[in-house]
C-alpha cells in the first residue's frame, strides 16, 4: 500500500466515522482503520463516494497508509481503550508522527499520555470535539492541545474541516500544550451544563409562576432567540417545547421522566474547580440539578413536605414576568460564562498553557453546543483586554448585569415565594453579590477557625499573621 493519505482515523462508530467522513469531504485522503473490520467496510460502502478512503485491514497496514509526518486520529471510547490502541500503534511509528485522541479524555490522562508519547519522540494531541455527530460531519469546534510544532502539521487539516463562525474564522485554534485542549472542552461542557440549568429554571418559572403552556413558553424562546440570548441551545429549547408527544398527544415535554442524566464532564469540571479553589457555583448546582432529580426515592419520600400557597399570575402579570425572566437568564448566563472562564484562566496558569482567552471564544461561535452570539462579545471583551480579570469587569458586561440585577433579585425573590428551585439564579446572584460586597463575614470564619484551631489570621490594618488568646486559656 503507498503511503498517500493525509490523515487516518481509527475507531469508526458514529463520531469517527463522520470525522473521518468530514475529512474526505474536504478534499483530504482518510486511511481508515476499526478493530472490528465490519464496520470499515460498511463506512466504506455507505459513503465510499464522499471522498477518497483508503480501508486498512490492521494496524500495521492503516500505519503505511499515512504520508510522513503520520497523522493518526483515535476515536475510541475514552479511558482504558485509548490507552490500548496508542500501546498498540505507537511501536508502529516514528519521530515526529502524530498521535490525535479526539475522545472525550479526562485532560490528566492526557498530560499523562502526551509526556510518554513525547520522550519516545511522538506528539501526542488530545483533542477536544464539540458538536455531537452531527458537528463532527458537518462542522464541530475543535479544541486542539499538545505541541506548538503538532499544531502546524495538523492545524490546516483542522481548521478545512472545522466550523465557521458567522464571520467565516474557523472554530478551531491552538489552545496551548499537553492537556490544555481537553481541558478546555471540559470546561466547555460545565458551561453547557450551566446554561441548561439556567435555561430549565426559566422555563420552570414560566410554567409555575406565570401559568404557560409549553406551547406558549415555546413561543417566548423563540422570540428571546431573536435577541442577547440568540443561541443553539435556546433555540432547541422552542423546539423541544412545541413538540408534541404522538403517542399521548401531550407536550412532550410533560411525557418525560423528569430524571436528567449525565455522562460526567460536568462532574468533572467541578471536580477540577474544587482542586483549582475556583468558585464555579453555577456549574455545581447545574450538576448537582441533575444528581438531585435522578433521587427518585428521595424525591417520593418528601413530596408530602409543606410548601407556600401562592396563586399562578393572572395574564396581565405574565407578561411583564417573563420578561423579567428573560433578564434573570441573561444576567445568570453572564455570571456561568465569567466563572467558566475565571477556570479556564486557573488551569492555564496553574499548568502554564498560556491559554488566549478572547480565541477560546471565538472558536465557541460555531459548532459546538454552546454557540450563541454572546460569545462573540466575550471574544471581543477578552481581545480588547487580555489581561481582563473577569468578564465581569468588562464595562459592557458590567454595564449589562447592572441593568438586570433589579429584575435579576425581583425572579429570585418570586421564585423563593412560590416555592420554586432555581438554584442556577440563586447561586449567580449570590455569586455576583459576593464579588461586589465591600466586606464579607470570612473575616468571622477566620475568627472562628482562629478560636477552634489556632489556625491565625491576617489584619486589614497591619502586615503579618496574628493569633488571639481566646478565653485566656487557649
Ligand atoms: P459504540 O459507540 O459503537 O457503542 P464504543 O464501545 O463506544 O462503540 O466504541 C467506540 C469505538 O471504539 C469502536 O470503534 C470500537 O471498536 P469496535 O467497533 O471494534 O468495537 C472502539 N474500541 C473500543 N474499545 C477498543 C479497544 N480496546 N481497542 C480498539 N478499539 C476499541
Amino acid at each position: 500500500m503507498s503511503a498517500s493519505a493525509d490523515i487516518g482515523v481509527t475507531g469508526l462508530a458514529v463520531m469517527g466515522s463522520n470525522l473521518a467522513r468530514n475529512f474526505a469531504r474536504h478534499g483530504f485522503t482518510v486511511a481508515l482503520h476499526n478493530r472490528t473490520t465490519a464496520k470499515t467496510d460498511a463506512l466504506v460502502e455507505e459513503h465510499g463516494d464522499e471522498g477518497n478512503f483508503i480501508a486498512a485491514r490492521t494496524a500495521e497496514e492503516f500505519v503505511a497508509a499515512l504520508e510522513r509526518p503520520r497523522r493518526l486520529v483515535i476515536m475510541v471510547k475514552a479511558g482504558e481503550a485509548t490507552d490500548a490502541v496508542i500501546q498498540e500503534f505507537a511501536p508502529l511509528l516514528e519521530s515526529g508522527d502524530v498521535i490525535i485522541d479526539g475522545g472525550n479524555a479526562h485532560f490528566a490522562d492526557t498530560r499523562r499520555r502526551e509526556k510518554e508519547l513525547r520522550e519516545r519522540g511522538i506528539h501526542f494531541v488530545g483533542v477536544g470535539i464539540s458538536g455531537g455527530e452531527e458537528g463532527a460531519l458537518n462542522g464541530p469546534s475543535i479544541m486542539p492541545g499538545g505541541s506548538a510544532e503538532s499544531y502546524e502539521s495538523l492545524g490546516p487539516l483542522l481548521e478545512r474541516i472545522a466550523a465557521k463562525a458567522k464571520d467565516g474564522t474557523p472554530c478551531t485554534t491552538h489552545i496551548g500544550p499537553d492537556g490544555a485542549g481537553h481541558f478546555v472542552k471540559m470546561v466547555h461542557n460545565g458551561i453547557e451544563y450551566a446554561d441548561m440549568q439556567l435555561i430549565a429554571e426559566a422555563y420552570h418559572l414560566l410554567r409555575e409562576v406565570a401559568g404557560y403552556s409549553p406551547a406558549q413558553i415555546a413561543e417566548i424562546f423563540t422570540t428571546w432567540n431573536t435577541g442577547r440570548l440568540d443561541s443553539y441551545l435556546i433555540e432547541i429549547t422552542a423546539q423541544v417545547l412545541a413538540h408534541t408527544d404522538a403517542a399521548t398527544g401531550k407536550p412532550f415535554v410533560d411525557v418525560v421522566a423528569d430524571q436528567a442524566e449525565q455522562k460526567g464532564t460536568g462532574r468533572w469540571t467541578v471536580q477540577i474547580a474544587l482542586d483549582l479553589g475556583v468558585p464555579v457555583s453555577g456549574i455545581a448546582e447545574a450538576v448537582f440539578a441533575r444528581s438531585l432529580s435522578g433521587h427518585g426515592g428521595l424525591r417520593a419520600a418528601s413530596r408530602d413536605l409543606p410548601g407556600p400557597s401562592v396563586a399562578t399570575l393572572g395574564e396581565a402579570e405574565a407578561a411583564a414576568f417573563a420578561d423579567r425572566v428573560e433578564q434573570a437568564l441573561y444576567a445568570s448566563k453572564i455570571v456561568s460564562y465569567t466563572q467558566g472562564f475565571h477556570q479556564i484562566q486557573a488551569g492555564s496558569e496553574t499548568y502554564d498553557w498560556d491559554i488566549d482567552l478572547g480565541a477560546v471564544a471565538s472558536i465557541w461561535r460555531g459548532g459546538c453546543i454552546i454557540r450563541a452570539a454572546f460569545l462573540d462579545r466575550i471574544r471581543s471583551a477578552y481581545d480588547s483586554r487580555p489581561d481582563l480579570p473577569s468578564l465581569l469587569s468588562d464595562k459592557q458586561f458590567s454595564d449589562e448585569i447592572g441593568a438586570a440585577q433589579d429584575d435579576w433579585r425581583s425572579v429570585v425573590a418570586t421564585a423563593v415565594e412560590h416555592g420554586v428551585p432555581t438554584p442556577g439564579f440563586s447561586a449567580a446572584l449570590a455569586y455576583y453579590d459576593a464579588l461586589r460586597a465591600e466586606r464579607l463575614p470570612a473575616a468571622l470564619t477566620q475568627g472562628q477557625r482562629d478560636y477552634f484551631g489556632a489556625h491565625t489570621y491576617r489584619r486589614t490594618d497591619r502586615e503579618g499573621s496574628f493569633h488571639t488568646l481566646w478565653g485566656g486559656d487557649r
